[in-house]
């Protein structure tokens, strides 16, 4: 009913009920994650959520803000308020907090009050790239986003989005999920084609300086037409994001982008975006919204698991030869030191993963 008189005022951004442990808060913390399709942003606030931080996004006189959800007055949440001459107004007693956080009318004490330099509301630093609006909820991040280097100079018009989700799993478990070859002619037979009784091999995993890379070979049969072996190489930049091209021989390769952004420990807010290749037509389309379906099969499958955290020790599951890609990936977020687990200052570069089975990982 009351908070403690005795406690100190936000000496974490981290809420006491989070789902994540403050470890891997701590970790997660440092990394940029998108928040928002930069046309969700419109006139209005924009209400999001990372690692369980309410925040509000809009636009301010010199471009986007991001700020704490809401307002050092009396708690409400700013969302709720409404944008002006780039300036954000707290409904309740109208306080306005421009793009710096900086508090700059309050309306009860009259136009000439001077107001103290210390009436702040939170921000956090922003970019915008890929078409996202991009965050991270320390004040000097010493990461870049992850690079893709089809897209990085790239518009926010370049950008063509599969309907974005809020999927109800850890990102962890969304990001396995796309790259786990194992389920696809199980859970995706009316999409991407196969029958659960198909084998499925292993591809070859290796590893990059920030990042863990699949190359495979899955037969589509998509909508029941003739098989097609296709190259799949996933490359998962650490920790939740995937550049992912399929190639068919065609000689029109397929590139999706997978951004799992973490809004709390077992929820996350996926953008999938490919490049608009300027012809958005019938066929683009149909891909489009057979992605999405593909992710709905997914999500149903997903939603109902029975361990939302994902275990990083390999003895918490049993493994197939096709999960050396999963081992390996877990070995890469347990180097980050999430999980508990030690921070690993290795050079990766260029590193061949293990291949043999896993029964004794
Ligand atoms: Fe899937």
């Amino acid at each position: 009913m009351f908070l403690q008189h005795d406690s100190t005022p936000g000496p974490s951004l981290r809420p006491d009920g989070s789902g994540i442990s403050p470890g891997d808060w701590d970790v997660l913390s440092r990394f940029w994650f998108p928040i928002a399709e930069v046309v969700e942003v419109g006139a209005a606030p924009f209400k999001a959520r990372l690692l369980d931080v309410d925040l509000v996004v809009f636009r301010g006189a010199n471009g986007l803000a991001v700020a704490r959800d809401r307002c050092p007055h009396r708690h409400v949440r700013l969302s709720g308020g409404q944008v002006e001459d780039g300036q954000i107004i707290c409904p309740y007693h109208a306080l306005a907090f421009d793009e710096t956080g900086q508090c700059t009318r309050i309306p009860a004490v009259g136009p000439d009050a001077r107001i103290p330099r210390n009436y702040r509301v939170e921000t956090f630093p922003v970019q915008v790239r890929y078409g996202l609006v991009w965050t991270c909820l320390v004040p000097d991040p010493d990461r870049d986003l992850p690079v893709f280097p089809d897209l990085v100079d790239s518009r926010p018009e370049d950008v063509v989005f599969i309907k974005t989700r809020d999927w109800p799993v850890s990102s962890a478990r969304q990001v396995e999920n796309f790259f786990d070859i194992g389920h696809l002619p199980v859970v995706h037979g009316a999409t991407l084609g196969g029958k659960p009784s198909d084998p499925v091999a292993a591809g070859k995993v290796t590893h990059q300086k920030d990042s863990v890379t699949l190359v495979a070979v899955y037969v589509e049969t998509p909508f029941g037409g003739a098989p097609r072996p296709c190259e799949y190489t996933y490359r998962i930049v650490l920790p939740f994001a995937i550049d992912f091209t399929v190639r068919d021989g065609t000689g029109h390769d397929m590139r999706l982008y997978d951004i799992a952004s973490p809004t709390s420990a077992h929820a996350c807010r996926v953008f999938q975006f490919m490049k608009d290749t300027r012809h958005v037509d019938e066929h683009h389309r149909a891909l489009i919204e057979g992605l999405d379906h593909v992710n709905l099969e997914d999500i149903g499958i997903l939603a109902g698991m029975t361990q939302d955290d994902i275990p990083l020790n390999a003895r918490h599951e049993i493994h197939l030869q096709v999960d050396n890609i999963a081992h390996a990936y877990r070995e890469r977020l347990r180097g980050l030191g999430l999980g508990g687990a030690p921070v690993q200052d290795r050079d990766w570069a260029l590193t061949e993963a293990r291949t043999e089975p896993l029964e004794n990982v």
